[in-house]
């Protein structure tokens, strides 16, 4: 069964890990992971067959994947290393008005045929509604689709993109509070997450007994 579909509108829900695994496909080249947090995704990567490198300011502990410590817009590589890099969940996160540098970054590192994958939110789906009032990336989510948008513009690149929707289950409120306060890299604090605006707005999405919130997500493979 595929999990990814062409066309926005027909979306629908899957585990990131797959959504990436099909968009991916199997490899064996080497693939470099900017922003990859505490590392799950560079692990299982690893298990689809890449020599993975995981690097991050908030990086994790672990195997299989190596990891390192920095950011985006300053890769601590030497240039036309990596058969691919993506970047997941990640581009967003850069400050403003470096995401156009961590872009060129990562096609600095990359080998001449090498491919770039960028994986995004877009501001569509009742996560972003409840997450609006302490947390808009509105803002954010579309600079970071004008930064890819320009580099396909100025290098002439190929394009391929496919859509799903992420969706986060819990049980009750406090929950989801946890899970919001657990991602050290953003920067509200818990007051903000226990206004009326975010609560009335979780509450209307339950379905069978717990709260579920999804996010239309943006595949994006550019080569030359
Ligand atoms: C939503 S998480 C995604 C983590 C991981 N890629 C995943 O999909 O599970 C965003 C990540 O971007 C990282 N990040 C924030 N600023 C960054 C920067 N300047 N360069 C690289 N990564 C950054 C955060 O530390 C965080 O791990």
């Amino acid at each position: 069964m595929s999990w990814l579909n062409v066309d926005a509108a027909d979306a629908v829900v899957a585990r990131p890990i797959d959504a990436l695994r099909e968009f991916l496909g199997t490899g064996s080249g080497t693939l470099l992971d900017v922003g990859c947090g505490q590392g799950t995704l560079s692990d299982s990567l690893v298990q689809q067959g890449y020599r993975v490198t995981g690097i991050d300011p908030y990086v994790g502990f672990g195997m299989p994947a190596l990891r390192v410590c920095g950011n985006a817009h300053a890769l601590p590589m030497a240039n036309n290393v990596f058969d691919k890099v993506l970047l997941h969940w990640s581009l967003h996160h850069v400050p403003d008005d470096l995401m156009g540098q961590a872009i060129r970054e990562a096609c600095r590192v990359l080998v001449s045929q090498g491919i770039l994958y960028v994986v995004e939110p877009e501001p569509v789906g009742s996560s972003q509604v409840v997450s609006r009032p302490f947390h808009d990336e509105t803002k954010v989510q579309a600079l970071a689709a004008a930064a890819v948008d320009q580099l396909v513009l100025e290098k002439g690149a190929h394009r391929r993109r496919a859509y799903y929707v992420s969706e986060d289950r819990y049980p009750n409120f406090d929950f989801f509070v946890d899970d919001m306060m657990s991602r050290a890299y953003n920067r509200y604090q818990v007051e903000d997450l226990c206004q009326d605006v975010v609560r009335d707005a979780f509450e209307a999405c339950r379905e069978e007994g717990e709260y579920r919130l999804r996010h239309r997500i943006r595949m994006e493979e550019i080569r030359w």
